[in-house]
């Protein structure tokens, strides 16, 4: 008896700590059966052979970068719209050059019209921090990148984080710990360039030595290698859609509540605040790619904090070396 009602206790015990790893994380949306899943219930290897490794009863994937190779991995499933989620552990110690991508995408559907949904983490040299990037391309429009960076509040390289992507039919959020830092809404103007086909989920680790750390300049080191990011807490709550259908919809209760999820007021402003701290770059500034800012930026008086190269201003005033202390479990109040 005892163990008949310790069991539902233990398991939302169980959810909590999975689901919500510290109180922020309350923002994230209340989706039902949010589970995380294993390797095996979800995913395929990609590349990389032993480069990918499956750790805690096949529930943490390792990818790691040598000389030899990177590694990947993908979800078996296409999905049209859901919540899509990893907790990371990126490399620690000299990574300059070093990419880690957890993103969406059906570039291999789709070659000329395909769109991505994307967080890269871009490693650095010693001492200074990981910096973050999303971006979102919609219908082939990579000529049009929608770019933002970030730095974080946090080592990132210490503990898990959690990164989090919701995308529906009318909105797409991008969410760091459960705190929501980037939203793009389905506007008539972004139109045909707002995500709208089946995608796959991806993570993977590479190297990105001709482009990722200023510009190049620093190339991936291997004496350093193995790298090794760490993968946790996969949830794939998505409409898995079959790939020959030509008309795929994503219908029943699931598409209902991921249509319903908006940002409550707190939520708009811990956003607010997070993006006027930490954001060091964004698309719509960058006055030397787009003269004219595209259709969906609305600029306001931020711009004022931002130079025409699109990079934020405090970004140079800063000092550049690390910020954050060793606690990694700050609050949003702290952010
Ligand atoms: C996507 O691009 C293709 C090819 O350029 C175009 O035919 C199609 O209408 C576009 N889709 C949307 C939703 O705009």
């Amino acid at each position: 008896m005892a163990a008949a009602l310790s069991f539902p206790f233990y398991f939302l015990l169980f959810l909590c700590s999975v689901l919500l790893p510290s109180h922020e994380a309350a923002f994230l949306p209340e989706l039902p059966n949010l589970a995380t899943i294993s390797f095996e219930e979800g995913y395929t290897q990609l590349f990389g052979d032993s480069n990918l490794m499956l750790h805690g009863d096949g529930r943490t994937v390792h990818l790691s970068l040598d000389q030899r190779t990177g590694a990947g991995f993908a979800s078996q499933d296409l999905y049209l719209h859901g919540f899509f989620s990893a907790s990371i552990k990126l490399p620690s110690d000299y990574a300059a050059g070093v990419v880690v991508a957890f993103y969406m995408s059906n570039g291999d559907v789709f070659e000329k019209t395909h769109d991505e949904l994307d967080f890269e983490f871009l490693g650095n040299i010693r001492g200074r921090e990981w910096r973050v990037q999303t971006n979102v391309y919609g219908n082939g429009s990579t000529a049009i990148g929608r770019e933002e960076r970030y730095d974080l509040w946090f080592d990132p390289t210490e503990d898990y984080h959690q990164y989090s992507i919701l995308w529906s039919h009318e909105r797409i959020i991008f969410y760091i710990d459960g705190i929501p830092i980037r939203e793009a809404v389905r506007t008539r103007e972004m139109s045909g360039q707002f995500p709208s086909k089946p995608m796959n989920l991806y993570a993977t680790i590479w190297d990105g030595s001709i482009w990722a750390t200023s510009g190049g300049r620093y190339k991936v080191n291997y004496k350093y290698a193995p790298y090794i990011a760490e993968f946790a807490d996969l949830v794939l709550h998505g409409c898995s859609v079959d790939p020959t259908d030509d008309t795929p919809v994503c219908q029943g209760n699931d598409a209902r509540v991921y249509d319903s999820i908006r940002m409550s007021p707190d939520q708009q402003a811990t956003m607010s605040k997070y993006r006027v701290k930490h954001m060091t770059y964004s698309y719509c500034h960058d006055r030397v790619r787009y003269s004219t800012p595209p259709a969906e930026c609305t600029l306001g008086h931020e711009t004022k904090s931002f130079l025409p190269s699109g990079e934020a201003k405090f970004n140079y005033r800063r000092h550049r070396g690390k910020r954050y202390g060793h606690s990694s479990s700050l609050n949003s109040a702290d952010l």
